[in-house]
């Protein structure tokens, strides 16, 4: 391997509040020359870049013309390649619907050195926001994460493997035609009266929940996006109250706490620097 060549980190952000970094996330996001980040990292998270580190979003929805994956892979490759320590910062966990297959692949085949730190995927930081438990001793003993877009038109993925009771089903990018995914789940075998949650920007301040179920689902508001549909009988335990009364970080605003969090983590102040 050439010993000149810098890194990539494919790094987990989590699902928003900087409070779910790892340790470790934090370390490289402190220390990165370079931060390339998708478009659902919070403001909250990149304040906690170094203030020397070039920040770009690479994000598919960043301005007016979209990146391409190609784009992505050659800005990593050439930043590692000139001898950088390059952070590619993922909302969630890098591996879960996050193209990190495609990145690992250009990354190998470039020869560039690599390591993947994991974060906290959306399901679990909405699942926790809202109290839902995913798994349930008596009620569901399967968990799946799908994505409500489908990947192409031929995706002829369908739900009516996971319609049994005994599942909760976790759909990624639900988008907002709710009428098209409940008729979707109900072709798919899931019962009218399944329970359902919608949980959108989970972990953040500005989180909301909407509990609904299949038959009604169709009349659910439009909640800002990032969100997330969680369905099963394990959604009836979704917590409104908890939802609407946690602010992420307690009383001290996220960008104040994010702040404060970067200072304690100078590199002078870091025992692991
Ligand atoms: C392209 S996927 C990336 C998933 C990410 N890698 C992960 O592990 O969470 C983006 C989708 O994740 C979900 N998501 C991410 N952050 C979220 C949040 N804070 N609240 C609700 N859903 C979120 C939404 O369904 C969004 O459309």
């Amino acid at each position: 391997m050439n010993v000149n060549k810098g890194k990539v980190y494919l790094v987990g952000a989590g699902p928003g509040d900087p409070e779910l970094l790892t340790v470790k996330a934090l370390r490289l996001l402190r220390t990165a020359d370079v931060v390339l980040h998708d478009d659902l990292v919070t403001p909250e998270i990149l304040q906690l870049t170094s203030p020397t580190a070039e920040v770009q979003n690479v994000g598919k929805r960043c301005g007016r013309k979209a990146i391409r994956q190609e784009e992505i892979n050659f800005l990593m490759v050439t930043h590692a390649a000139s001898g950088r320590q390059v952070v590619r910062l993922k909302s969630g966990d890098p591996l879960i619907f996050g193209r990190a297959g495609e990145e690992i692949e250009a990354l190998r085949q470039a020869d560039i050195e690599y390591e993947i730190v994991p974060g906290i995927t959306a399901a679990l930081g909405a699942a926790a926001a809202a109290a839902i438990p995913l798994t349930h001793r008596r009620m569901s003993s399967t968990l799946v994460l799908t994505a409500g877009h489908r990947a192409s038109d031929a995706d002829d993925s369908d739900w009516s493997r996971f319609a049994s009771a005994a599942s909760t089903l976790v759909v990624y990018m639900p988008g907002s035609n709710y009428a098209e995914i409940a008729g979707r789940l109900k072709a798919s075998g899931f019962a009218a009266e399944t329970p359902c949650a919608i949980i959108s920007q989970a972990t953040t301040d500005r989180h909301q929940l909407h509990v609904s179920t299949v038959a009604d689902l169709h009349l659910s508001p439009r909640l800002p996006s990032p969100t997330l549909l969680v369905v099963g009988e394990v959604a009836q335990f979704a917590d409104r109250d908890l939802a609407k009364s946690l602010p992420a970080l307690g009383r001290e605003s996220e960008t104040a706490f994010a702040l404060r969090l970067a200072e304690s983590l100078s590199p002078s102040a870091e025992p692991w620097a």
